[in-house]
């Protein structure tokens, strides 16, 4: 087995050492003007780009040299290597990126993330349209995503994260028929969500703190992670159910309204982030034989109203509620305090309109549960720290704060 690796191995080296393959010329060119897009004071002794040495053959010098970039040796011409990767590292390298990057036409793979690249994204970027994973993310790109874009529909994975990109998010999206991941989020990006249900394979969507108005797009079934945090959507959610996928769905910070019910039945979903929106009602289905995985439920900040959820004694692996700042009312249920302590670690009520007696465990100095029952009308003993205004780890009990 080693001996046969090390066949392949030897192969593939003399594959590159004997056929003397030499980068195209003009892709060596690309690569200098990459480099002089980016002012030298801002690229690092140890990082890939100090690696390029241009007195060497980027295709033919692996190992030390011209870090970040990856080739292949091209089809119609076996004697040119052409560029396929351009993966530059976290370097902090401050410039723009030139033009001159669409003539990489064979690039299946650009990643500039987490660097201090500014101005547009070049036009050029078109030519590119063998790319399956472009990653700009964490940088200072301005202006909106070009409408040349629409052309790279081999995209698997876009990442424009953490940009300062602007205008709306293009309707021609939905043509990325390969999509897995789409990154957009922490920009500057309005308007309304197109229709995504055609990214059947969309497992990742990330669209949160933009400026994004409007209800909830269509969306693919294939999603695993659904994050529009810190927007303007407004609307329903209820068409969510569909999303048998779901793992860990974030609304928070929104305006959403309605009725929360079918997402919390979701049979994969483990994390559910509501807070901060205008929904007013919650239903909890009663989980018998049926199980969910639902684990961290968070509601906070809405105008929730009826009876807490009793129901929610049924999620087997929940351990994080917050049902705090709403408009609930009645008395806390009793198996509320059997869950307490396991599976329940974090139980947030505070500041709604309960009322009655607290149920004893909640005052137990052996349950540790962080939490709070404070802002209530309930008859809370001085002495259930969770009565408190500020909610901390219980230990020993204390003489309560009101
Ligand atoms: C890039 O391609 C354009 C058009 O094909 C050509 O005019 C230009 O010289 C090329 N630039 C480099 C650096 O190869
Ligand atoms: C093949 O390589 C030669 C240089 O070695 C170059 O002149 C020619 O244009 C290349 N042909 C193609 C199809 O890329
Ligand atoms: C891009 O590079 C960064 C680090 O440099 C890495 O964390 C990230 O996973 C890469 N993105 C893709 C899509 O490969
Ligand atoms: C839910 O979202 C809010 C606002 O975005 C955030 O502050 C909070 O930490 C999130 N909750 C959980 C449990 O992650
Ligand atoms: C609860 O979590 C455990 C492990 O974390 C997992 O094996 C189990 O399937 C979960 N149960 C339900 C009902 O989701
Ligand atoms: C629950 O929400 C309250 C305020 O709405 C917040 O202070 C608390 O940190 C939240 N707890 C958790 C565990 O998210
Ligand atoms: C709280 O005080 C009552 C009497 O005032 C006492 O019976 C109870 O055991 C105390 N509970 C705790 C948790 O100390």
């Amino acid at each position: 087995m080693a001996l046969h690796l090390l066949t392949i191995a030897i192969l593939l080296m003399s594959r590159l050492w004997f056929i003397h393959s030499v980068t195209t010329p003009s892709e060596v060119e690309v690569l200098r003007a990459l480099k002089q897009g980016i002012d030298p004071n801002s690229i690092p002794e140890y990082s890939f780009l100090s690696s390029w040495d241009f007195s060497l053959d980027p295709c033919e010098s692996p190992g030390a040299h011209f870090l970040g970039v990856l080739c292949f040796i091209s089809d119609d011409n076996s004697s040119l290597s052409r560029i396929t990767t351009l993966d530059l590292d976290e370097a902090g390298y401050d410039g723009f990126l030139t033009e001159e990057i669409g003539n990489l036409t064979e690039l299946t793979s650009l990643n500039l993330s987490k660097n201090k690249f500014r101005g547009p994204i070049p036009d050029s970027i078109n030519k590119l349209t063998k790319l399956t994973t472009l990653s700009i993310s964490d940088n200072f790109f301005t202006g909106s995503i070009p409408v040349g874009m629409r052309r790279l529909k081999r995209l698997q994975q876009l990442d424009v994260s953490y940009n300062k990109l602007t205008g709306s998010i293009p309707t021609w999206i939905a043509n990325f028929r390969t999509m897995i991941s789409l990154r957009m989020s922490n920009n500057g990006f309005s308007g309304r969500i197109p229709s995504l249900a055609g990214l059947w394979q969309l497992n990742v969507l990330d669209l949160s703190s933009n400026q994004l108005f409007g209800s909830l797009p269509q969306l693919p079934t294939s999603l695993r992670t659904l994050s529009l945090s810190h927007n303007v959507l407004s609307g329903s959610v209820h068409l969510l159910w569909r999303l048998r996928d779901l793992k860990t769905l974030d609304l928070s910070d929104n305006r959403f309204t309605g009725s929360i019910r079918g997402v919390i039945s979701l049979p994969a979903v483990t994390a559910v982030n509501l807070s901060v929106n205008w929904f007013t009602e919650i239903e909890v289905a009663k989980f018998t034989g049926r199980s969910t995985m639902l684990e961290v439920l968070d509601v906070r900040e809405n105008r929730l109203q009826g009876h807490l959820p009793v129901n929610l004694v049924t999620i087997q692996n929940l351990t994080a509620i917050n049902l705090s700042n709403n408009q609930f009312s009645g008395p806390i249920p009793r198996d509320f305090g059997l869950r307490l302590g396991a599976p329940w670690r974090r139980v947030y009520l505070d500041h709604n309109f309960l009322v009655g007696t607290v149920p004893p465990e909640f005052g137990s100095p052996k349950i540790k549960v962080k939490g709070s029952l404070a802002s209530n009308c309930l008859k809370c003993p001085r002495n259930f720290t969770m009565c408190g205004e500020v909610p901390h780890l219980r230990q020993q009990p204390k003489q309560g704060k009101e």
